[in-house]
């Protein structure tokens, strides 16, 4: 069944930000714990990035990867997503080709909240998601391989497996990877939850 896959991951998801002691993502743990109570089936849908999910495994840390296993193991039950067209113009083929997200608590579901936007993200080599913002607070903990992250008025830093990235409301961030690929779980909270992001 649908749910019992879905129920799995969030789980899986909800263990580990409650077990999580980075003061960052403290900041979640009540939207994530109090995310709401409805599910609606998400049909599995997939993409290219879906299949990096499992090359990223062996850069995971001992503590994420369990996670990216999950993840792995309900790789072809997910729906995976891309938030950009090629008619937005705002990203580059690099990205639209490599990159997908599978969210398990949001505004669309599965698990359907008002108050929080969860998932895994999967970014492939060399890719160069720019500089945007949104309303959302966000926050991300890289589950395996690395990107170089960049928040305004910084440069951009490398961040690897087991890095939490904070970003407050409306700030300026984006990242590229270069030579490996990047699973990173997100959290938004508050703000429209499936706003498009503003890249100017
Ligand atoms: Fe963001």
């Amino acid at each position: 069944m649908a749910r019992e896959h879905d129920q799995r991951l969030l789980s899986g998801i909800l263990s580990f930000v409650a077990a999580h002691r980075d003061p960052a993502v403290g900041r979640f743990k009540d939207a994530m714990a109090n995310w709401g109570t409805d599910w609606r089936a998400a049909p599995a849908q997939h993409l290219p990035a879906a299949d990096t999910l499992r090359a990223t495994m062996d850069l995971a840390t001992a503590e994420t990867r369990p996670l990216v296993a999950l993840f792995e193991a309900e790789n072809a039950t997910r729906k995976w997503e891309q938030s950009y067209t090629k008619a937005d113009g705002v990203v580059g083929d690099d990205m639209l080709a490599g990159y997908g997200f599978a969210e398990v608590i949001g505004k669309l579901g599965p698990f359907v909240s008002t108050k929080v936007r969860s998932g895994v993200g999967v970014f492939g080599r060399n890719i160069n998601y720019p500089p945007h913002n949104h309303a959302a607070e966000e926050v991300y903990i890289l589950l395996a391989g690395s990107a170089e992250f960049m928040l305004e008025g910084g440069p951009y830093e490398r961040r690897q497996a087991g890095d939490v990235v904070h970003v407050s409301p409306m700030r300026r961030h984006g990242f590229r990877t270069t030579e490996h690929p990047l699973a990173v779980f997100y959290i938004w909270q508050a703000g429209d939850l499936r706003q498009k992001s503003s890249f100017k």
